[in-house]
C-alpha cells in the first residue's frame, strides 16, 4: 500500500531556507509545494502597481476582489510558479521593492483571510508542503508534520544577499540586513497570526548543516509519520 499522504508545514524566520527544504521534500515525495509567502508578495505587488491605499479597509477589500492568484508548474523546472491575474510574477515578487512592503501588507486582516482561505483549499487533499509564517499555527493546525526553521542572523543575511545580488549587483548587504530585521520584527509582532513556533513543531536550526543534511533529517520525520 502506498504511504499515506500528509500535510507538511514549514514556518520560520525570513531567509532561513524554508523553501529549499520544502522543494526538496515536495520533489522526493511527489507532493505539491506551495510558497505562501509568494502569495503575500503577489498581493503586495498588485497594491504597489495599482496605488492601493492599504490603510483603508474598503480599498483593500475592493482590490482583493480583483486579485486572482494561482500556481502553475513550469514544465522545464517542474516547480510551481506564481501567477497574478494570469501574469507570471515569480521573478518580480522577489524584488526588494516588494520585500520592503510585504510585511505591512501581510499584517492586514482581510489580506490574511483571503490568502488563508485559498491555502486551506490547496491543502484539502493533503500531499502538500507549504512554507510560511503561520502555516502550522493557523492554516493547518492539524498538520501531521510541522517544522519550525531557524538559523543565525548573519547566515540568513549572507544567504539572501547572495540570492539578490545575483539578480541585482547594486544591492548592498545593509539593505538586505535591514529588510530581514524589519520583516522579522513586523511578522512576529503583528496582531493577526504572528510568526511563532507551533507547540508541536520540530525546530530545525540549519546554521551549521547543509541542505542535504537537513533534507535527510526531514525525510526521517516524514517516514515516521507516514509509515503504515
Ligand atoms: O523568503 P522569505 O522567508 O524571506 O519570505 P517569504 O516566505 O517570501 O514571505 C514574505 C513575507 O510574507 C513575510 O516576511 C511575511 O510578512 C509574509 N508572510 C506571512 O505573513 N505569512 C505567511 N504564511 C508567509 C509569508
Amino acid at each position: 500500500m502506498a504511504d499515506k499522504k500528509i500535510v507538511i508545514t514549514i514556518d520560520g524566520w525570513s531567509s532561513c531556507g524554508k523553501s529549499t527544504l520544502a522543494k526538496q521534500l515536495a520533489k522526493r515525495l511527489q507532493y505539491t509545494y506551495i510558497d505562501s509567502g509568494a502569495m503575500y508578495r503577489a498581493i503586495t505587488l498588485y497594491f504597489l502597481r495599482n496605488n492601493i491605499n492599504w490603510q483603508d479597509v474598503a480599498s483593500v477589500k475592493a482590490a482583493l476582489e480583483d486579485i486572482d492568484i494561482d500556481f502553475r508548474v513550469n514544465e522545464t523546472t517542474g516547480l510551481g510558479e506564481i501567477y497574478l491575474n494570469d501574469e507570471n510574477v515569480e521573478y518580480l515578487i522577489r524584488d526588494l521593492v516588494v520585500a520592503e512592503k510585504v510585511s505591512e501588507v501581510a499584517a492586514i486582516k482581510q489580506v490574511r483571510e483571503s490568502a488563508v482561505a485559498q491555502q486551506r483549499k490547496m491543502g484539502a487533499a493533503k500531499g502538500i508542503v507549504m512554507d510560511g509564517r503561520d502555516i502550522g499555527t493557523v492554516v493547518f493546525p492539524d498538520a501531521e508534520l510541522k517544522i519550525f526553521m531557524t538559523a543565525d542572523n548573519a547566515v540568513r543575511v549572507e544567504r539572501r544577499f547572495k540570492e539578490l545580488y545575483a539578480k541585482n549587483p547594486n544591492i548592498t548587504i545593509e539593505e538586505v540586513k535591514n529588510n530581514l530585521e524589519m520583516r522579522d520584527y513586523i511578522d512576529s509582532h503583528r496582531e493577526v497570526s504572528p510568526l511563532k513556533q507551533a507547540e508541536d513543531a520540530i525546530v530545525l536550526d540549519n546554521t551549521h548543516i547543509t541542505p542535504d543534511e537537513q533534507f535527510k533529517m526531514a525525510l526521517a520525520w516524514v517516514k515516521e509519520r507516514t509509515a503504515a
